[in-house]
This record gives C-alpha cells, sequence and structure tokens, in this order.
C-alpha cells in the first residue's frame, strides 16, 4: 500500500533531519515544481483533486486559483499561511506530520508559495506543539543553509520567507480568518467573508491558508503526477488520509490509509475494535464538531461525499467512539461546555445560546432536566445551527454532535429527565 504521507515516519515517532529526508527523495518534488511555470503547478494540483484536509474537504486547486496572479496582482506580498492549529476535540492527525515529518510539510509550503506566488510564509502552530514548533524552526534553518529557503532558491530566482508563529491557544484561531487577524495581532475575531482571504487575507494581501496535511501532500502530487494521488483512493476522493481514533477501543491511533477506507476497516482491523467489555454506540467521524454515526454507518466510505449523505462530515477524518458505559448526555455535555468556552463572543447565538445548551444539558445530566428542555434544545439546534445565523462555523459545528445524539440517543435523554438522575452515574 502507497503510504506518501508517512513513509518516514517510524514507529519510535523519531524525527527524520534535513539529510535523511533527502535521502529519502525529498525535496526532488521543489526540484520538478520549480522546473515547471506556477500555471503548470496549479494545474497539476487541480486536476490531482485534492479537497483540503482541515474540515470542509474544499478543493485545493480551486482555491489557489482565486488568488491574483500576473498582470492581475497590484505589486506586494502574497502570503502562504500553514493552519497548524489542531484544537478540534479528538484530533490528533497534524501534530504526527508536524513533528516526525517537518521537511515533507517545508518543502510542500514552498512549491504551495511557488505557485500562488507568495513571497512570505507562516505555520501557524497550536501552542501546545512545543516539540512540532522546535523540530519546523530547526528544519527552515537547515532548508536557509542548504539554499532551499530564503533568496533566489536553489538558482531559481523565486524567494521565500518563511516563519513559525505560535498560536495564544484558543479553538477560534484555527478559523482561518480569525488566524489572520490573531496573526495581525489583533483579537482573533473572524471576518466577514467576503472579501476572501484569497484575495484581501493577511494585512490585505492575498492570503491562502491551507491544512498540514493538505500541504503535506502537495510535493508528491507535483513530483509524481496528479493521476497518481487520483489512483490511492478508493472511491470519487483522491490520494491518502490520515484517519485517527479515539474512545474505549483497543488501539488507538492514527493510520494514513486510502481515501474511502470502509470506517469498519479503520476501527475494527487498525484500531482493534471495541475494548474488552464495551460496545460501540455511535462515532462522531471527523472530530468533535461532527454528527453522529452509528453501527448502521460501519460499511460506509470515509470520504467526504458518503459521510457527507449519511447525514454526517468527514471533518478531520478522527473518529471520536461513544461506548456502552459512556452517558450520551455527558459526552455532548463535554464538548458543549468545549464550544461555550471557546466562543469568541462577536455573536448572540454562539455567545450566549452555547453556554444555555450547555446549562440545559448540565440540568438534563444532573437529573434537573424537564420534558420541555428537549424543546429548548431543539429549537438551539434548529436557530443556532443554521449557516448564515452566526458570523462563523464554530457555533453550527457545535450544535452537530448535539442534533444527531437527539436523533439517535433521544430514549436516553428521555430516561434522565423521567428517572431524575443520569442512569450511567446510577448504576456506578
Ligand atoms: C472554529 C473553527 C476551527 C478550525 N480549526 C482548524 C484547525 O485547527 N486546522 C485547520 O486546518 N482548519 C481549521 N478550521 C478550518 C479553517 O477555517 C480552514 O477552512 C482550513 O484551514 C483550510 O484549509 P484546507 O483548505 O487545507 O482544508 C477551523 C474552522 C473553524 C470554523
Ligand atoms: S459563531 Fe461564535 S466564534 Fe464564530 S464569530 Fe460568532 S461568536 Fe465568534
Amino acid at each position: 500500500m502507497d503510504r506518501p504521507l508517512t513513509r518516514n515516519i517510524h514507529a519510535d515517532r523519531r524525527p527524520i533531519d534535513l539529510r535523511g529526508y533527502r535521502d529519502n527523495g525529498g525535496y526532488e518534488g521543489l526540484r520538478v515544481g520549480l522546473g515547471l511555470s506556477p500555471a503548470d503547478c496549479l494545474q497539476r494540483i487541480k486536476d490531482s483533486n485534492l479537497r483540503g484536509r482541515g474540515g470542509a474537504g474544499f478543493p485545493t486547486g480551486l482555491k489557489w486559483s482565486f488568488v491574483p496572479m500576473g498582470e492581475d496582482c497590484s505589486p506586494g506580498h502574497k502570503y502562504l499561511i500553514c493552519n497548524a492549529d489542531e484544537m478540534e476535540p479528538g484530533t490528533f492527525k497534524d501534530r504526527l506530520l508536524l513533528e516526525c515529518d517537518p521537511h515533507q510539510l517545508i518543502e510542500g509550503m514552498i512549491l504551495a508559495a511557488y505557485t500562488i506566488g507568495a513571497d512570505v510564509a507562516y505555520i501557524f502552530i497550536r501552542s501546545e506543539y512545543h516539540i512540532a514548533a522546535q523540530r519546523l524552526r530547526e528544519g527552515i534553518v537547515d532548508c536557509e543553509r542548504e539554499g532551499l529557503l530564503g533568496d533566489n532558491i536553489q538558482g531559481s530566482g523565486y524567494s521565500l520567507h518563511m516563519h513559525v508563529h505560535a498560536s495564544a491557544g484558543r479553538y477560534i484561531c484555527g478559523e482561518e480568518t480569525a488566524l489572520i487577524s490573531s496573526l495581525e495581532g489583533k483579537r482573533a475575531n473572524p471576518r466577514a467573508k467576503p472579501p476572501f482571504p484569497q484575495v484581501s487575507g493577511l494585512w490585505g494581501r492575498p492570503t491562502i491558508v491551507n491544512n498540514v496535511e493538505t500541504l503535506s501532500n502537495i510535493a508528491h502530487i507535483i513530483e509524481r503526477g496528479p493521476q497518481w494521488f487520483n489512483d490511492l483512493g478508493l472511491t470519487e476522493d483522491a490520494g491518502t488520509k490520515m484517519y485517527g481514533v479515539s474512545g474505549r477501543v483497543k488501539n488507538p491511533g492514527c493510520w494514513e490509509l486510502p481515501m474511502g477506507t470502509p470506517i469498519r476497516t479503520v476501527l475494527e482491523e487498525y484500531a482493534g475494535g471495541m475494548a474488552d467489555g464495551y460496545e460501540l454506540r455511535g462515532f462522531l467521524p471527523g472530530g468533535g464538531s461532527t454528527d453522529f454515526l452509528t453501527a448502521d454507518h460501519l460499511d460506509l466510505a470515509m470520504d467526504y461525499d458518503t459521510i457527507g449523505k449519511a447525514g454526517s462530515r468527514l471533518g478531520t477524518g478522527t473518529l471520536i467512539v461513544l461506548d456502552d458505559a459512556t452517558c450520551p448526555v455527558g459526552f455532548v455535555k463535554n464538548l458543549m461546555d468545549f464550544f461555550a468556552q471557546e466562543s469568541c463572543g462577536f455573536c448572540t447565538p454562539c455567545r450566549d445560546g452555547l453556554p444555555w445548551s450547555a446549562q440545559v444539558l448540565d440540568d438534563i445530566e444532573n437529573g434537573q432536566g424537564k420534558p420541555e428542555d428537549l424543546d429548548t434544545l431543539e429549537r438551539q439546534v434548529e436557530f443556532i445551527g443554521a449557516i448564515g445565523n452566526t458570523h462563523c462555523a464554530l457555533a453550527p459545528g457545535a450544535m452537530e454532535p448535539l442534533q444527531s445524539a437527539l436523533k439517535y440517543f433521544r430514549a436516553d435523554f428521555e430516561a434522565h429527565i423521567n428517572q431524575g438522575c443520569c442512569p450511567w452515574k446510577a448504576r456506578q
């Protein structure tokens, strides 16, 4: 099985340095890419059908094509930003790529920046990812020394300066326009779109924000071609995917597998199935802000369209498993507490609605719920969950686990209200 993203990652998770990376064929994609025009590089990424791995699955080549290029672009800086914030609950795929193979990301970023004509690139990294940040900084210095970054890269005439910027540590900093505000030194509030960052982003200049996993794919696609990348996927979606599983399974972890691998294969073959004594009740397929799916969905392909049609989202592709010994109300309440705390406070439905939802869930979990609370939660799901009622996707995302829990685990909510206690706690 071809696993381009993790080919340099070993079980002991020791990082690969510049020398080791080059010995294993690294920076060959850069050599190929710098020999092509930016337009040819863009065409390769478009033809590869790579979709952004940050959660929304937006086509990467299409996004890049919105950046004004050539005569369309007024003189001045253009920016590339790698989104390495990774604060989505249950998501730890980017960390592996950042810590173990920093040069794969750096090489992909140089090629992405070359394609869109950016002269400055930032890696905006989660504040807790100290090890990854250090390895990236060392990698950048090594590249500068070898002429792979800085002025006139490899004699090509193209120059790029790259910097690592640690986040101040809020989930909203991962939203691309809030990230840009934060990088500018402002409060991390999301911005209205349009204008989109591709046209007016960092300091009002054309800016591309891409996820770590997205950018880690770029050098491979440039070097090995779009058809190779398309052929990696098992379904319509191209490439491989970093899948992860957390919760009460035998072998929680993170694996690179062909895009479209069945959920059952990820859960049973790679995560080893449920831990002894526990049954599967459901799972969030792509991090904490996706809708629950259940055992009935296990044979679905883990790709963007299939999971979307099943009523959820592929999101980050990292499953969070709900087992039969865990209270689904408490599970959802825990997530709602997180999202309420992480609201940037800019718009009322999110700032006030999420703590209200968390309080109603807290009441139900603690045996003080009333039958009408379920109607309140349904109304909040409908209003706060509607795209367009809030300024960014944090609030609708926060509603996804709740709305699907009310659909699949409604009897559990009712049991709490009818019995005046949490049945799981009562059993302990
Ligand atoms: C609240 C919130 C948090 C987000 N956090 C991240 C994150 O940590 N990493 C990430 O890549 N994308 C995150 N996103 C998505 C980004 O806004 C953006 O779509 C993504 O970085 C684009 O990269 P891609 O096209 O490569 O997927 C978040 C979105 C929202 C609404
Ligand atoms: S939805 Fe929440 S996080 Fe997003 S802008 Fe509104 S208050 Fe801020």
